[in-house]
Parts: structure tokens; sequence; C-alpha cells
């Protein structure tokens, strides 16, 4: 999967194969590099000597490097954080700091209100104003719950209130550890600034890394970001285009907050650092901004705010060194929480510190019925807006039950020598089921998402949608933290019991994954779509269940739950034993990790 994990610039050495004492350097290039990895193709720069003296023909051993960038921001992280008050770290006893306040006079809600029957509810305007008030140093603010209960927005209301403020001046850098969580951020205050009538432009920057591409820009975003249309390239912005009059506002993934002290922004110049996904990134990418532009190396205790948004029951950092799974796979949201300042004391958290959201917007009551239950103690609440567009359409299987299980029995393959898996059967069902919800239903392109865990599924889906959906997005489960769509189709791709061990060895696919299942399954806010092979989703605690509860809905079609049929290998044959695909999937060591499958981790691909 994405292996090798190329981005723009990285160092490749190439040995010709008459002279393999020989090496050289070449460069990964620019154009189009994420699409042509995705085919198996990688175009590189090399000095002119090469070129040169290459003879057509001549084959060449090809050896990637490791780009240390994204370490070496984590490294700095820590070396700062003792920039840091203590307590920002480790709270234990935090201390009043009155007249902190980021914004002047009263706060009055900003966000929804041009939405009619939406505004922002009573735990989210508690969490705002504690955040702007700033009454307590040396703690970070923790915003956590459930999945839709509008923890993004009322970030959105926070920056809002400190953007619009023009006496204050206070100034917010907002991360997220996903390129995709971030622009979903930028794209909600974009929208929020414009109906608050003020030029968007001129408040927020969205920095992308130097190493994205024009085609990984969100569209709505260029505008507002650091591309450079001349050059046809991201720049690396000075500290007058990021800390001016006009810029309050500054989005990027963690890592390139982590850059900023290299982009010349010193401590001090911002008042607030909010993450948000804070549970998706491991501690030091976490701090990575906090430590960049927060405290001073004077140590003193007015350093500014450090807010963390997130979910512990979604999607953790991803760790694959097995020495480092024990100290990097908490996120320090999911540590902090764990502190007794963050507890609930007498029945009540301490609201100057953490607040816990419970009202769900986002989904259709009986799509948020199951996570809920199974993740959430049946705490989370149906709120806001029914959700029922599509509860009438024609296309559900039973009346009013917005949520389809199609069981297949298709057939796992892969193509030629890649490790990435794929199902034409899926792929197939996946289009037909775009084009009912397009067609007959009256659903935009844009506002269908479709999740599955293998990159090639990724990619021949977006194969099969063609232009006419080109703005379906596909991805894996990792792109849609944070996100939501009215429509979303899971594509679980696995149809054959014997390759689950490989996946629950090497932490792949949707099996065995409850942190997958929940972001999956949560994302849909007015139709579910889940096509997979009952056979081997029963095997799973959650996907099981969840298929049962549609099932007893009514709302379960295709092949049946009874069907008895031997697996099929990539080839058609039959398989019966899991020696059989261990051969197939190759280089098993001899604690059973398959390189191949080891390289198949979707959520390996680096996030600049
Ligand atoms: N007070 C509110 N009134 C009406 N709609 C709301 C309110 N708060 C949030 N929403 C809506 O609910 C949906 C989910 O909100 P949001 O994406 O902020 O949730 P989240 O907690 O960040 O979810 P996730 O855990 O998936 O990131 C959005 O469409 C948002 O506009
Ligand atoms: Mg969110």
């Amino acid at each position: 999967e994405n292996r090798p994990s190329v981005v723009i610039g990285d160092k490749v050495l190439l040995s010709p194969r008459a002279h393999p004492e020989r090496t050289f350097v070449a460069y990964a290039d620019r154009k189009d590099l994420r699409q042509d990895a995705a085919r198996g193709n990688l175009k590189i720069k090399v000095s002119a000597k090469i070129r040169d003296a290459a003879v057509k023909g001549a084959r060449f051993d090809v050896r990637f490097t490791i780009n240390r960038a994204s370490l070496e921001i984590a490294r700095q992280a820590v070396l700062h954080s003792n920039e840091l008050p203590l307590g920002l770290l480790f709270p234990s006893r935090p201390t009043d700091n009155p007249r902190q306040e980021l914004v002047s006079g009263k706060i009055r809600p900003i966000n929804f209100t041009h939405q009619k029957g939406n505004e922002i509810n009573g735990l989210q305007r508690e969490a705002v104003e504690a955040i702007l008030k700033n009454d307590v140093k040396d703690a970070p603010f923790i915003l956590y719950g459930p999945p839709g209960t509008g923890k993004t927005e009322t970030v959105v209301e926070v920056i809002l209130q400190l953007v619009l403020d023009a006496r204050k001046m206070s100034r917010v850098l907002a991360c997220a550890p996903s390129n995709t969580a971030a622009d979903v951020l930028a794209c909600r205050l974009k929208r929020e600034l414009r109906f608050s009538h003020h030029h968007d432009s001129q408040k927020m920057i969205r920095i992308y890394s130097t190493t994205r591409e024009y085609g990984e820009m969100h569209k709505d975003l260029k505008e507002c970001s650091n591309w450079d249309g001349k050059k046809e390239m991201f720049f690396v912005p000075k500290r007058d285009q990021i800390v001016n009059k006009d810029i309050r506002v500054v989005i990027c993934t963690c890592f390139v907050g982590g850059q900023l002290r290299d982009f010349g922004v010193k401590k001090g110049d911002f008042d607030l650092v909010i993450v948000d996904e804070a549970g998706q990134a491991t501690e030091p990418d976490c701090l990575a901004p906090a430590a960049a532009v927060l405290g001073d190396s004077e140590g003193r205790q007015n350093c500014g705010r450090l807010v963390l948004c997130g979910d512990p029951k979604q999607l953790g950092p991803m760790v694959l060194s097995r020495e480092a799974q024990d100290t990097l796979s908490k996120s320090m949201l999911e540590r902090i929480l764990e502190m007794r300042a963050y507890k609930k004391h007498r029945g009540k958290y301490n609201s100057k510190l953490v607040v816990r959201l419970l009202d769900c917007y986002r989904m259709h009551k009986d799509i948020l019925k199951l996570p809920s239950r199974m993740f959430y103690e049946n705490e989370l609440r149906a709120e806001g807006p029914p959700h029922d567009r599509l509860q009438n359409w024609n296309g559900l299987k039973a009346r009013g039950l917005p949520i389809i299980f199609e069981g297949v029995r298709g057939k796992d393959m892969r193509e030629g020598n890649s490790p990435s898996w794929f199902n034409n059967h899926e792929v197939e069902v996946v289009r037909d089921y775009v084009k009912q919800v397009t067609a007959g239903a009256g659903i935009r392109p844009q506002s269908i998402g479709i999740i599955t865990p293998y990159r090639k599924q990724v990619h021949k889906i977006q194969k099969a949608l063609g232009r006419e959906f080109q703005d379906v997005s596909v991805g894996p489960v990792e792109d849609f933290q944070g996100q939501e769509k009215l429509v979303i189709i899971i594509s679980t791709v696995r149809s054959n019991r014997h390759f689950l061990a490989f996946d629950r060895a090497h932490r792949l696919g949707f099996i065995d994954n409850p942190k997958r299942f929940n972001v999956a399954v949560t994302r849909a806010m007015a139709l579910l779509i889940v096509i997979g092979n009952p056979r081997v989703l029963s095997g799973d605690l959650h996907w099981g269940a969840l298929m049962h509860q549609i099932q007893e809905g009514g709302g379960y079609v295709g092949m049946s739950l009874k069907e008895q049929s031997p697996d099929v290998g990539a080839d058609g044959e039959n398989r019966d034993t899991f020696e059989d695909y261990a051969e197939e999937m190759g280089d098993v060591d001899e604690v059973g990790i398959s390189n191949r499958a080891q390289q198949e981790a979707p959520n390996m691909q680096r996030d600049f």
C-alpha cells in the first residue's frame, strides 16, 4: 500500500545493473507524483551527467531512502517542550489566570446564526467560553466526545470569535494530524467567514506542505493558501506573510505547525493553539505546533493556551514500530484525559479544563444507534435535523430504514506483484449504487463518500466512477476521520477468511479493528450502504452486529447468509489452509510477518 511512500524531493538511489558498485542520486519529481506512484511509476530528476551517460534500455536497481522530515519535527517538538510550562504536559493543579481573555467583551454566538433552527448548544457554548476566557493557566483545555457532536464546529466558533474581534487582535494556530481534517476545518471556517461578510482570504491562511501537489489541495481553499500559481508549487511563507495585521488564523497539519519556527515565526506570535482530531496524533506530533509557537525560552508562564479536541474511541496514532508501541500509541489527548483533574468530581467535569459533548447532529437516528450502543454506553443523543432526505427513497430495502447491507461473494485479487488488494465485484456494486443515488435520489456526487481499506480498491473505484463522478470522495477510513457526507458507501473488500490472519497480524483491513469500524460507520448523515462478504464479516464482533441489525430491520440484500461455499484464491482456485495462502502472500518471516503485508497498511502514508 503506497509503498514505497515517496513525496516530492525524496532521494532515490540508482545503481546500474551493469555496474552495481556505482550509485547515483536522483530525486522524486514534482508533477503527478502520487497518481504515477499509484500506477507503479515514478518520475525522477537526474543530473545531466547521468542522463547523458544513460544507454537506452539500460536497467537500474532502485533504492528508496527514508525521508526523516517528520521524525525530525517530532524530535524538535520533544526538545522544545521544555520551553513549555510543565503543567501543559502534566497538568496537576491548574492555577488561575485572571484577566487573560482572548476576546474583548461579551461572547455572542456567531456560528450557525445564518442557519435557521441551528444554534450552538449549551455544552458547546461552555467550551467556547472556557477557552476564550482563558482563566486557567498551565493546563490544556480538552474538548472531546463521540462523532458528530460538533467538536470541529465548536472550534470554528472559537476561531470566529477571535478573528472577528477587532480589539484584542488575538491570533490562533489551528492544526490537525491529517490534511483532510485540516481542510474540513478550513472549509467550514471559510464558509462562516463568508456569511459574516468578511473577506475570508485576508483573515486566514491554509498552509500546505511544500511536498504536496496541486491536485491535493482542496479547491475551495486555493485563494487562501500558500499556492504559487506562477511557479506551480506551494511556497514556504515568510514570517510577515503569516504574522501580520490581516491574518489572524493559520490552519495546517501538525507537521507544518511544527515547522513554523523554521519559517521565522516566534514564540508569542500566537495566543492559542488548537489541535483537532488530536486523538489521531502521536504525542510528539500533537505537541509539535505548541512547542513551536507557545511558551518561551525564559520559562515565563503566560504562554498562550493549548486546546486538544478529539475522540479517544476513534482512530488513534498509527505506530508500526514494536519498540515504540508502548510509548507512542497513546495520544496526548487520551493520556491527559486519564489525569485526575480531567475526571468527573461529584458527577461533574471541571468545565474550565474539559467539556464532553454528547448531542449528535450528524447522523440519522438509525445510523447512530449501533455505534452509540457499542462505543458510548448508549449515551449518544440524536439532535438537530432528522437527516431524513433519503428515508423515502425507493432504493431502500426496508421502508424508512436508511441503511443497506449488500452481501456479495466477490474475490480478493491483486495485480502482478502489487501488495494491495481489490475486489472487482464490489467495485461494480459501488458504481451501481452511486448511479442510483445520483440519478434516482438526486444526490450530488460531492455529497457521496466511499470508504474502503485498501489503496488498490480506492484506485479501482475511482477509475470505475470516471470523470462523471470525479467529485465523489473515495479513500481509506483514515482520510475520512473528521469528515461527513450525506451518503456513505463502504466497500469492505475481504472475501476470503484465510487472509484474515494476515490482516489481524498487521492491523490491515476492517476486521478486528473497532476504531476503524467506529469511524467508518459514523460518517454518513442520511444513508449508509455497506458492501461485503457476510461470511467474512460475521466473524467480526462489530461488523457482525451491524449486519444482523440491518438484517433484522429488513435492509439486507444479496448473498444468502446461510450460503456455505469455499473461499476462492486470487487465481480463482479454491484454497484450504492458511499455509496455502501464506505461500501466495510470500515473504513470511519467522514471527509470521509478511513483508508484503507490512507494506500494505493503508494508514502508513505520511501525511505532511
Ligand atoms: N449546535 C449545532 N447545531 C446544529 N448543527 C450542529 C451543531 N453542532 C454541530 N452541528 C453539525 O453537526 C455535524 C457534525 O459536527 P462536527 O463535524 O463538528 O462533529 P465532530 O464532533 O467534530 O465529529 P468527528 O468526531 O467526526 O470529527 C456538522 O454538520 C455540524 O454542522
Ligand atoms: Mg471533527
